[in-house]
């Protein structure tokens, strides 16, 4: 093994709810050494969905046992409908028929949808139980696995009913993307590719050159990819934990990103990564058309996107007759980030240099999607 794919560390420094995040190859299977130090008892209970029970689980069982570390597993059918308050409930009363104590651990191995649901359940479990997050997609090792947002969704909208809530340890294994289907190790990507264009110029231009590598499983560029982006969220997540300014910030593409996923009806037609990265797209196009960034970063942005195989255009989406401005434009209105019935959006002045734009023009932000789906309608 290089120097490169040892094991890194990334520290998320939040007083006495501080973690580490352990990033590197093959540690599913060091799990139980890692935890051992933090546990309270040798007991602890898995939580993971029944792709990743067949890809994974048997990596972190072997780990666990290891370690003389005793389990149960919990295993939820694949799928973002599982973030509901129906797996909620069974969830929760299954961590208690376990006999779960508040010191406990319980670890979350899978994605975002694992990790949101098993966050939240820790969270209300006993008014708050320990867990730890082992992410098995990009999009979880980049992102939710870190920073303690759990949730999960309502048929009024998506991550509506949540808590903040941390992990005690992040173990990010990137040999577990392995097994992950490569639509899903692009969507993650989209999320990486956030990083660089919020405030990492230089990680953007790295990204530019390496995209081939990280997207084709090179171990040394996915340890350099999931490194540097989670040290940026962990900086971000520092200094706001709370989302009372600059952790907006990580919602670059975001806004506009919901929109169209709603517009797909959270269908596998448009997974979360591939949203954020239209939603980036349209960012900084709209960043260009407000005069924020120059035409040429908008267009150096959605050149990349396209080289990983994204969408960066409306046109690049299904077509979906519905979508419509106006619909669009009312969706940007759930967002969390309306306050007093004003939108806060994420713009660009230029690559690595997002800002937060309180107030924006909705009624011209739908003239501005008016415009880009005739565009689509016409290509
Ligand atoms: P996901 O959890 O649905 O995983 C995607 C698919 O990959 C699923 O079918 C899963 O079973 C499968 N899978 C996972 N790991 C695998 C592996 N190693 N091998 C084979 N198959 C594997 O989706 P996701 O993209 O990881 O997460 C999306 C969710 O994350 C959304 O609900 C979103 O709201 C949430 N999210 C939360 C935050 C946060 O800060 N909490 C941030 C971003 C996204
Ligand atoms: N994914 C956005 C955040 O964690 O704030």
């Amino acid at each position: 093994m290089t120097k490169e794919e040892a094991t890194q560390s990334v520290r998320v420094d939040l007083g006495a709810r501080s973690y580490d995040i352990h990033i590197g190859t093959r540690l599913l299977e060091d799990a139980g050494a890692l935890l051992a130090p933090i546990l309270t008892r040798k007991k602890t209970v898995i939580v993971t969905d029944d792709n990743v029970a067949k890809a994974q689980t048997p990596r972190l069982t072997a780990g666990l046992e290891r370690a003389d570390i005793a389990f149960d597993t919990v295993v939820l059918p694949a799928g973002e409908e599982t973030k509901n308050f129906a797996q909620l409930e069974f969830l929760t009363r299954r961590l208690i028929e376990f006999g779960v104590e508040r010191g406990d651990m319980i670890i979350a191995l899978g994605g975002g949808v694992i990790g949101d649901l098993t966050g939240f359940a820790a969270a209300v479990l006993r008014r708050g139980c320990r867990f730890a997050q082992a992410p098995t997609t990009l999009l979880a090792q980049v992102d939710s696995s870190v920073g303690g947002k759990t949730a999960i969704n309502v048929p009024e909208g998506k991550n509506l009913i949540g808590a903040f809530h941390q992990p005690a340890m992040v173990i990010a294994d990137i040999a577990a993307l392995d097994t992950l289907p490569t639509r899903e190790v692009r969507a993650g990507y989209a999320e990486v590719v956030k990083y660089g264009a919020i405030n990492d110029a230089p990680f953007f231009a790295w990204l530019e050159k390496n995209v081939g590598a990280v997207m084709n499983g090179d171990g040394a560029a996915r340890i350099r990819a999931v490194k540097t982006s989670c040290e940026a969220k962990a900086a971000i997540v520092a200094a706001d934990e709370r989302e009372a300014g600059e952790r907006a910030l990580l919602n670059l593409g975001h806004t506009f990103g919901h929109a169209f996923e709603a517009a797909y009806g959270y269908s596998s037609d448009l997974l979360h990564g591939e949203a954020v990265a239209l939603g980036m797209a349209l960012a900084f196009d709209y960043s260009a058309r407000k005069g924020l960034c120059a035409p040429a970063d908008a267009e150096r942005v959605k050149a990349h996107l396209r080289a990983a195989s994204l969408p960066a255009d409306i046109a690049d989406l299904p077509a979906n007759p519905k979508i419509d401005a106006a619909g669009l434009a009312a969706l940007m209105m759930q967002d969390k980030k309306v306050v007093g019935g004003k939108l806060t959006l994420i713009l660009a002045d230029a690559v690595g240099a997002a800002r937060i734009v309180k107030d924006a023009d909705v009624a011209d932000i739908e003239t501005f999607l008016k415009e880009k789906i005739a565009a689509a309608r016409r290509s």
